[in-house]
């Protein structure tokens, strides 16, 4: 007697769930942690070093809105609007930078820092002031080429453990690249 399109159906499901992995032990580990959000069981990073170096970012990330926000009043006091503006494009993207590494942080079930405390031990770049606009430009930049290295190394850290986190701190590290390109460009419009 042939099998009805019901029983083939049936059939076909049972093979198809014995050979996939365990869903029924994924779906009840995944209600039991329920707690840790977006932090499954799969998660393959340390999550503790993970959270410390994203705080470590977003420290970093702070003390650039802050420097070229500072750098962008006093440049428009200089009398260079272009180059003010491109402190202000700068300062407006750390920000965002920012808001995303906080968002990973909360996904990972960590907590943003964001207190002012020791905000400077935690950042990986300083805040320079800078006397002139070429100095604020030089800062800038040394301090982009800081975070450069070291988000380079989270990347590396990061690998294929936690890519989510891995492919935000890369697309980070690209406009960090760009940052410093266009820094060293401005510098080169300085007589030396
Ligand atoms: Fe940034
Ligand atoms: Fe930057």
């Amino acid at each position: 007697m042939n099998d009805s399109w019901m029983e083939v159906q049936l059939k076909q499901d049972d093979t198809r769930q014995a050979s996939l992995i365990d869903v029924q032990a994924l779906r009840d580990r995944a209600r039991r942690n329920i707690a840790e959000g977006a932090v499954t069981a799969g998660y393959k990073a340390d999550r503790e070093i993970v959270l410390k170096l994203l705080n470590e970012a977003l420290a970093t990330e702070i003390v650039c809105v802050l420097r070229y926000r500072r750098h962008f009043f006093m440049a428009k006091g200089i009398a260079s609007k272009s180059i003010a503006d491109e402190f202000m494009q700068h300062a407006a993207e750390e920000l965002e930078h920012a808001d995303r590494i906080a968002e990973r942080i909360v996904q990972l079930a960590g907590e943003p820092d964001f207190s002012p405390r020791d905000l400077m031990s935690r950042s990986h770049s300083e805040y320079v002031e800078g006397a002139s606009l070429e100095d604020m430009i030089a800062e800038d930049l040394v301090a982009e080429r800081i975070a450069i290295d070291s988000y380079r190394g989270i990347v590396q850290y990061l690998g294929d453990k936690d890519p989510t986190s891995r492919r935000m701190m890369e697309e980070i590290l690209a406009k960090e690249e760009e940052h410093a390109d266009e820094l060293a460009s401005l510098l080169q419009d300085f007589p030396k």
